[in-house]
């Protein structure tokens, strides 16, 4: 119903990795809404729209806290997206003494701020992948230096699907006493995080992907390991609060989050959140799966496709990269928009590391990434589509 409201049909998008589309419909009114009666400052003003505005944010918090099982909601920072978290966590904690171990498949937005960082002197150690694009937890132990800090992990890759292990690296990374930050974009909302389980310090995740939200509002949850007064905030100001002093509060999350926030941005990730909730990130994995499943026979059956990524779907998510012998990924993305309607990701992912693991580099691949409101009948179409591509191949 939801989807048949917003979705005509007459076009398949499978480009939820890049940002999800279309938003649930409670999405979309929760922020009409509070335009329309509640577009006041949070935590400034104290009048009843300002208080309403607030109640958003502490809604927000509770909600998200609930989902990755976090056990402050006051430790959930609101950035404009993954890659600013990141960016908070990395430039706030890394100084150029340090050592950072991160692994093969990340995202620029994290890569970047680390070589950013290796410029001023920090180090930095890559993790290496299988074929598949799985991170090597048995190698982590070795790299540990004196003095390294962190170890920065892709929860789920953008290129292959491949869901990193985890609990395994948790485990090795707490054991070593040291912190472990995870980039959650591609995970949070459509595979289950627990952030106190899997021994996490830092999780950065983004609202437009699989928690149905619109772009420009994400955030990072800062655990009871990390010390505040040793993580920088990247931005300083007005924050509402203790408003008599010229210095920066020292507490959580004002310490991070300076300015008016996007709030109308966090009305919509709070109903997207509540929306993955009712159905259950487990509902919503098992159908993203399935189509994924339904995907990758498809293509392991059509002559001149190469499929990357895990074999088993346990160790995917609902990500599916391809190429097809002799055509550029960015020419099959465009016959299958122009001809077919199938929206589509072509080319290097942001992750140039993953892709040169994968051996697709540097052209890159054609990205298929379904979501909760894609169904089976479409990705039946997605193959035929593929395979009247590939015989011209
Ligand atoms: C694995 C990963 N990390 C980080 C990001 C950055 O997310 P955002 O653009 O919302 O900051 C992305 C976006 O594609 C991603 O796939």
């Amino acid at each position: 119903m939801e989807r048949d409201e917003l979705y005509s049909g007459k076009l398949i998008y499978v480009d939820n990795a890049a940002s999800s589309w279309p938003k649930p419909r409670s999405v979309i009114k929760a922020m009409c809404d509070f335009m329309e009666k509640a577009c006041a400052n949070p935590g400034r003003s104290g009048h009843r729209m300002s208080i309403e505005a607030s109640r958003i944010l502490y809604n927000t918090r509770n909600e998200l806290s609930d989902l990755l099982n976090v056990r402050d909601p006051l430790r959930v920072v609101f950035c404009s997206n993954a890659t600013e978290a990141l960016n908070l966590a990395l430039k706030g904690l890394i100084t150029e003494k340090d050592h950072v171990i991160t692994t093969a498949l990340e995202h620029n937005s994290v890569m970047r701020p680390l070589r950013e960082l290796e410029n001023s002197g920090a180090q930095i150690s890559i993790l290496k992948c299988s074929q598949d694009g799985i991170p090597q937890a048995q190698d982590l132990e070795n790299l540990i230096r004196k003095n390294t800090k962190l170890v920065v992990i892709n929860h789920g890759s953008n290129v292959t699907g491949a869901i990193a292990p985890l609990s395994e690296i948790g485990k090795i990374t707490r054991d070593a006493g040291l912190l472990l930050l995870v980039d959650a974009a591609q995970t949070a909302g459509c595979f289950p995080i627990d952030f106190e389980r899997d021994q996490i310090d830092l999780l950065a995740f983004t609202g437009h992907k699989s928690l149905l939200g619109p772009q420009g509002i994400g955030g990072l949850v800062i655990g009871e390991r990390v010390d505040i007064e040793r993580l920088k905030p990247l931005k300083t100001g007005g924050t509402g609060s203790r408003s008599e002093y010229e210095h920066q509060p020292d507490f959580l999350p004002d310490k991070y989050e300076s300015g008016t926030p996007n709030t109308v941005g966090v009305a919509g990730i709070l109903a997207g959140v509540q929306f993955v909730k009712k159905r259950s990130v487990e509902s919503i994995r098992e159908h993203e799966m399935k189509l994924t499943g339904v995907l990758i026979e498809g293509f392991e059956k059509t002559g001149g496709v190469r499929v990357y990524g895990p074999k088993s779907l346990e160790k995917r998510i609902g990500i599916v990269s391809i190429n097809i012998d002799g055509m550029p990924p960015s020419e099959v993305s465009f016959c299958l928009d122009r001809e077919f309607g199938i929206l589509t990701r072509p080319g290097l992912h942001c992750a140039p590391l993953a892709h040169k693991t994968i051996g697709a580099f540097p052209q890159g691949t054609v990205r298929f990434s379904p979501g909760v409101f894609n169904t089976e009948e479409e990705m039946t179409t997605i193959i035929e589509a593929v395979c009247q591509i590939a015989r011209r191949g």
